[in-house]
């Protein structure tokens, strides 16, 4: 531990020369250019209207790191000098500011903190050509909901100064207490209480000894924030021999890659296990360490099926022993683990595609488990979705089934019946086109019931609208939705976390039961369905793409 004397520091009252018009954050914070931040007192505007909004500022305890990317340093020093300013009485900050979000929901839950800024742009590609972006999690752990968002960015329209102090960097690289002026700067190890928590949920015991079997397994942290929580759980305790956690250096760029586990930006993993004998188990997390891929040796878990069967077997660690409350998965997720809900007897419920929606629910106890499309899923140990968490989840399950990825997934079908599922993406269209598309559709909607659409009759079909169970808070226009007569569905949203023009998303779903086809692959069992969605929304004439940028 070391200690520095407090610095003097001098309180500065920045004035801007104009007010920035474009700070709305989006599905989570606030995500622009590296470039964009890089504006004289960009960040600082935001921050301030943060440090405006935010409740409990004065006298507070606020968590603060990120995923390592460009950026994040300067970032961590600027904010720090701010809540000085502010009047917070301690941040707490991760040895160089390497916090993962899943990690930072639990320090801010343990630390009664009055909320915590993660420096991320989660999967997006970092580096002084790629993204930066700031989140702002509140008390219990979470995203802020939309009513803090809006009023920070209400404060950004007509901020007309900020207020910072000056004073030297802290060392962020060495734990230990510090302070500026009267706050002080905890720099503690962002890994340590994260793995104590995992420990908590999980038999280490249990998955230890499937490691040390004949289990090979690769991670990928795709050099971003996961490196060093995977190096010490994987390695350095549950005992993979070393090298099975690959790109563990977090890296400013990250390599120059896009840290986002799919099939797309994380093939080198995914050939090693689609198309290799090497490896049983495979797994990546994403920039932020929130979002998980699952792999088993010649098997991809879509995530939605990811949800499913960690539902189907939660039981088997020792958290979830008891059971579970409930679940819930966002709209465009695919309906798999409704129908183990279902079997289970208890609730699932449909949120809007956002973390945020969980927290209420989690919040009142209603669900332990939750999950998204978009490679997320976690449960009521913190108020984020979790990627090692998922990982260590699937190894707790391999370690008690002692069967292969692709057996566990057979099972599944067989048991439940199988939802065929894909996401189609058209990344950087240009906003004009891309919003012309989706009004052309939103507007044919109501038009659709009862016709014909790839064979089937629409049953319905609207723009879904979610009212909360908890808060009574109504959110509309979460997407567009085509429903089927025999249950499967067609999604159209247009995605709230790009920063390069506009991404549309089509999600496609249809189920079979378990006495159908269950070995198809998805592509083709979903082949009539995305000619239909692709011919009704003029795709490839809008948006000038023949095929998608991205399929999951
Ligand atoms: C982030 C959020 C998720 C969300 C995802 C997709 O990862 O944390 O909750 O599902 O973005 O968002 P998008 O608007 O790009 O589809
Ligand atoms: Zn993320």
């Amino acid at each position: 531990m070391t200690t520095s004397a407090p610095a003097e520091p001098t309180l500065r009252l920045v004035r801007l020369d104009a007010p920035f018009t474009d700070q709305k954050p989006g599905t989570s914070g606030l995500r622009k250019s590296s470039q964009q931040f890089e504006q004289a007192n960009y960040l600082e505007s935001f921050v301030e209207a943060v440090f405006r909004t935010l409740p409990g500022v004065q006298g507070g305890t606020l968590v603060l790191g990120g995923d390592g990317r460009y950026g994040n340093r300067r970032a961590i020093d600027v904010i720090l000098r701010m809540g000085a300013a502010h009047g917070l009485s301690k941040v707490i900050v991760t040895t160089g500011g390497i916090l993962s979000t899943p990690a930072a929901s639990n320090l801010i839950r343990q630390r009664q903190a009055i909320g915590g800024i993660i420096l991320s742009a989660s999967h997006n590609p970092g580096g002084p050509n790629g993204d930066f972006g700031v989140k702002v999690n509140g008390a219990n752990g979470g995203p802020t909901p939309a009513s803090f968002t809006d009023a920070v960015f209400e404060c950004t329209k007509t901020l007309e100064q900020y207020t910072i102090v000056d004073a030297a960097a802290i060392a962020i690289d060495t734990p230990g207490s510090y302070s500026i002026g009267a706050m002080q700067v905890e720099v503690i190890d962002g890994v340590d209480d994260f793995v104590a928590l995992m420990q908590q949920l999980f038999d280490f015991d249990r998955i230890r000894e499937l490691i040390r079997s004949d289990f090979p397994l690769a991670f990928d942290a795709m050099h971003a924030v996961t490196g060093p929580y995977a190096t010490r759980l994987l390695e350095e305790i549950l005992g993979a021999p070393a090298g099975s956690v690959r790109n563990g250096v977090p890296l400013e760029d990250f390599g120059g890659g896009h840290p986002d586990p799919n099939l797309t930006y994380a093939h080198e993993l995914a050939e090693l296990l689609l198309d290799g004998e090497e490896f049983r188990f495979g797994a990546a997390c994403d920039g932020d360490g929130d979002r998980n891929m699952i792999l088993g040796q010649h098997c991809f878990v879509n995530p939605s099926d990811s949800l499913a069967v960690l539902t189907a077997n939660a039981t088997v660690a020792p958290a979830y022993a008891d059971g579970l409350a409930g679940v819930a998965r966002s709209m465009p997720t695919s309906s798999a683990v409704d129908v183990v809900a279902k079997e289970l007897g208890i609730d699932c419920y449909e949120t809007p595609t956002g973390w945020k929606f969980f927290g209420n629910l989690l919040d009142a106890g209603k669900i332990t488990l939750c999950g998204e499309e978009s490679f997320g899923t976690g449960s009521n140990h913190v108020r984020e979705k979790d990627g090692l968490w998922a990982v260590l989840f699937w190894l707790q399950i391999l370690a008690e089934r002692r069967c292969s990825v692709a057996e566990i997934m057979a099972e599944h079908w067989k048991r439940f019946g199988r939802h065929y599922y894909s996401r189609h993406d058209y990344e950087a269209v240009a906003s004009d086109a891309a919003h012309g598309l989706f009004h052309r559709l939103e507007g044919m909607l109501p038009g659709l019931v009862g016709q014909s659409f790839a064979g089937r009759s629409v049953s319905a079909a609207d723009n879904f609208s979610y009212t909360d169970p908890v808060d009574g808070s109504v959110t509309k226009g979460q997407g567009l939705r085509i429903l089927l007569e025999d249950g499967s569905r067609v999604m159209v949203r247009l995605s709230g976390t790009g920063t390069k023009g506009a991404t549309i998303r089509v999600y496609l779903e249809s189920y079979v039961p378990s006495s159908g086809d269950l070995n198809q692959d998805p592509q083709v069992a979903l082949a009539d369905m995305i000619s239909a969605i692709n011919e009704l929304a003029e795709i490839k004439q809008r948006t000038g793409m023949d095929r998608p940028t991205v399929i999951t």
